[in-house]
This record gives structure tokens, C-alpha cells and sequence, in this order.
């Protein structure tokens, strides 16, 4: 395995590091960021009916989300390796165990299953930037909209042809490296999309319902909220946030010593949720102007905004923007999710990063027919949860995430010393007293209690 101690007994990382505290709060924002936030949230949030749903969401983004994502940037700026090797490590240093680097392995596993049906989902915006420019959208109806989707879903050709030039542009920039490629992809992404949602909203304030849209989003109803859908929204704030697998573990070792950990969290979190609250705001007043159904599901998206769009003037050109950036948007994301199998491979296995790209990309390639087929041919194989799709999801969102996230949160709160992490934040104050007590106590309860019940109500 290769070492990362340096002469001085400072840590660097063997994969360069971000060249300013804005990249790394980019780069994390680039995870955070994509089509969790503007696919997903506006759909399960249509599913679980709205309002007490984004409720339950939001209280999990700040009292879960927030104390979770410090912990995992500091235990990866602490380890400063690959997710497996930098919890087997400070298990060691901290004087419990080595096997928390299971922990690390349950997030690469996590990534892996995640992006494999991921990919195929950003695929679809990869097609849908080819519809839009072809004008399919131009004055098309409501029953327009919906059966294009339905054709492309059996479509197992070109969803496929997609899925794998998705995968191929994922390790693409990965095998390049830290500097060379996360940064560069992130940098215009992040502000054009939030551009172009204000841009959309401007619309959806004008020709959609909107106060349907806010009532739908804002007035809770928990007659609505079973503990289904509370599990739900936990793992929806997982997933947005990119917690609770390794992927900012990784991002963390690339971290500067002098960042702040708490500020580059709070700005992150901050623009994560703006962009999927500012996703709902667009999207449910589309639906209830056009007669569409909240609760679609994960064809939500791909209805509504080319619907709105193409009668738009100039909606072609719009509705391929709007597309575009939502690929890039995966496409940072795609990156987080790779990153700690590849950042494993590399320093445990000593391939080079290009080799490790492509062996872990390529697995997930492989993985990800299942999700291709879950559309079309293997639509009414379902099991447990649903197709394949269904169970990748729930298997990931719903239980690795929340639990590597509880096993993160125990970590940081009770097996590091309170010395290694205040060195970390920045010192003892109250903001890290509120952080320690929310890694201790409210993170690991919340989220214990969340998956005791839910998972009590799955198997009754
Ligand atoms: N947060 C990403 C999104 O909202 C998905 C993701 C999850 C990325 C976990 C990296 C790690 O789309």
C-alpha cells in the first residue's frame, strides 16, 4: 500500500489538492448538486404529497445533514486517504478499531450501486438535450410530453447508448485527475444552473398555479406522512447533501489545512437546498397549470419542464440549456460517486488512476443495465420494492446512506478525541459544542429511530 506520512509527519494527499478553498467548496457543491436535487426532490416530494414531507426533509438537511457533512470533512482532511484507508486509519490513532474501515467499504459499495442506476437517469437528460434542440417540444401538448417519455422508456437501444456515453464522460474526467478535472467542470455549472432556475421560476410565477405549486409544497399535511415517508425524506437529505457514503470523506482529503470546515458546510448545504426548494417552486405550478399529476414520478422532470418550455418563445432553445446544465450537473455529481472507489483502488491495489477509472467505471457500466432494462424489458420483474431501479434506490437511499451516515456521525462524536476533532473545526466555541452534540446525540438517534420504525413498518 502506499504511504502518504511525509518527512515532516504532516499528512498530504497522493492526489494533489484543491488549489483554493473556493474549489473545494465548488467541488463539493458540484457533488451536492445535480439530479437529487432537480429530478428527485420535486418527485418524491410529489409522491409523499408535499408539504409535510419537505418539512420533515428540511429539519433532516439541518439537524442530520449539516453535523453529518462536517464530520465526514474532517475525518477525510484528518486521514487524508482514500475512504476505506482513512477510516481503518483513525480508528487505529484514536484507539478503537481498524475495522471501521468497513464503513469506508460500505460507502464505495454505496457509490457503486448509486451511480450505476444514476447514469441511467443522467443519460436521459443526455437524450432530452437532443429532443429539446430538435424542437420536439415546440407547442407539444400534455399528452405530447407524456408519450414521448413512455416511447424513449421502451427504448432499450438508445437508453442504453446513453447510460454508456454518460459512464464513458464520468471516466473521462476522473481519470484525470483531482485538479485538471473535477475543478473545471464544476466552476460555471454551479452558478448557470441557479441562473437558470430564476429564469424558470420567472416563468412559473407568471404562467403556471403558482399558489397551487406553494400550497402543494408548504401547507403540511400529516395525515400524509407515514414512517415510510419519513425514512424518505431522511434519505432524500442524504442523498442531496452526497453524505453518508465517502464521497466528501474524499473530497476532504484534498482539503487545505487552513479551510473552514463549518463555513464551506454551512455554504454548501445552504446552496444545495436553495436549488431543490427553488426545483419545486418551478416545477409543481407546471403541474398544476398543465393538468399533470404530482405524484408521476421520476418522469416528473422530463414531463413538465419540457411541456412549459416549449411554449415558451424561444422554449427549443431554453428547454436544450436547461438540459445541458442538468447534465453537467450529474456529470460533478457522477464524480463523487466514482471518486472513493477509484481513490481505493489506487492506493490499495497501486493502479494508476486511469486503470482504476476504468475498472470501477466499468463495473458500474455493467451494473447499470439493470436499471436500463427496469424501463422495458424487465418492467414487470419486480421484487420487494418494485423493479430493479426501485430497489437500487431504496437499498441505497434509504438504508446504506442513512447508516453510513449514523456510523459516520458515532465516529466523529465519540471514538475521535475531543482534541483531534476541535483541531479540525477550528477550536473549541459553541459552534463546535452545537456541532458535537448533534453528531453525538441528534444525528445517531434521529437516525436510528427513523430506520427502526420504517424498517418495522416495511417487514409488518
Ligand atoms: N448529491 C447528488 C445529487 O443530488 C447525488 C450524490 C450522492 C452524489 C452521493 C455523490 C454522492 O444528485
Amino acid at each position: 500500500m502506499l504511504s502518504n506520512q511525509a518527512g515532516d509527519g504532516k499528512r498530504t494527499s497522493l492526489h494533489g489538492h484543491w488549489s483554493s478553498k473556493m474549489a473545494f467548496v465548488l467541488a463539493v457543491t458540484g457533488s451536492a448538486v445535480g439530479l437529487g436535487n432537480i429530478w428527485k426532490f420535486p418527485y418524491v416530494a410529489g409522491e409523499n404529497g408535499g408539504g409535510a414531507f419537505v418539512l420533515v426533509y428540511l429539519a433532516c438537511v439541518v439537524a442530520i445533514g449539516m453535523p453529518v457533512m462536517m464530520s465526514e470533512i474532517l475525518i477525510g482532511r484528518r486521514g487524508r486517504r482514500n475512504p476505506v484507508a482513512t477510516m481503518e486509519l483513525l480508528g487505529q490513532e484514536e484507539g478503537s478499531s481498524k475495522h471501521w474501515r468497513y464503513v469506508g467499504l460500505l460507502g464505495v459499495i454505496a457509490g457503486i450501486l448509486i451511480l450505476s442506476y444514476y447514469s441511467v437517469i443522467a443519460g436521459w437528460t443526455l437524450t432530452y438535450i437532443v429532443k429539446s434542440a430538435s424542437g420536439v417540444f415546440v407547442n407539444a401538448s400534455t399528452v405530447d410530453v407524456v408519450a414521448e417519455l413512455d416511447a424513449f422508456k421502451m427504448n432499450t437501444g438508445q437508453m442504453s447508448l446513453v447510460h454508456t456515453l454518460f459512464m464513458g464522460l464520468t471516466i473521462f474526467v476522473v481519470a484525470r485527475g483531482v485538479e485538471r478535472g473535477l475543478e473545471q467542470a464544476v466552476k460555471f455549472m454551479v452558478p448557470a444552473l441557479l441562473l437558470m432556475m430564476l429564469v424558470l421560476l420567472g416563468y412559473s410565477i407568471t404562467s403556471g398555479s403558482f399558489g397551487a405549486g406553494i400550497d402543494f409544497l408548504f401547507t403540511p399535511d400529516f395525515s400524509k406522512l407515514s414512517w415510510g415517508s419519513v425514512l424518505e425524506a431522511m434519505g432524500q437529505a442524504f442523498f442531496t447533501l452526497s453524505i453518508g457514503m465517502g464521497a466528501i470523506m474524499a473530497y476532504g482529503a484534498y482539503l487545505p489545512e487552513e479551510t473552514s470546515i463549518m463555513g464551506a458546510s454551512a455554504t454548501v448545504v445552504a446552496a444545495d437546498t436553495a436549488i431543490a426548494i427553488l426545483a419545486g417552486l418551478v416545477i409543481f405550478p407546471l403541474v398544476f397549470a398543465n393538468g399533470l399529476q404530482p405524484d408521476a414520478g421520476p418522469g416528473l422532470v422530463f414531463q413538465t419542464l419540457p411541456l412549459a418550455l416549449g411554449q415558451m418563445p424561444g422554449g427549443a432553445f431554453f428547454s436544450t440549456i436547461f438540459f445541458i446544465l442538468l447534465s453537467f450537473a450529474a456529470w460533478t455529481s457522477a464524480i463523487g460517486l466514482i471518486e472513493p472507489g477509484v481513490a481505493w483502488l489506487v492506493e490499495h491495489f497501486n493502479r494508476s488512476r486511469q486503470q482504476s477509472a476504468i475498472i470501477v467505471g466499468g463495473a458500474i457500466w455493467l451494473l447499470g443495465f439493470g436499471s436500463v432494462f427496469s424501463w422495458n424489458i424487465w418492467r414487470d420483474a419486480t421484487f420487494f420494492q418494485g423493479t430493479v431501479f426501485d430497489n437500487l434506490d431504496f437499498l441505497t437511499n434509504q438504508l446504506m446512506l442513512p447508516l453510513g451516515g449514523l456510523f459516520i456521525a458515532v465516529f466523529a462524536g465519540w471514538v475521535m478525541c475531543r482534541n483531534s476533532t476541535a483541531e479540525e473545526l477550528g477550536g473549541a466555541g459553541p459552534a463546535y459544542s452545537a456541532w458535537r452534540f448533534a453528531a453525538r446525540v441528534i444525528a445517531p438517534i434521529g437516525i436510528f429511530i427513523v430506520l427502526f420504525f420504517a424498517i418495522k413498518n416495511v417487514t409488518a
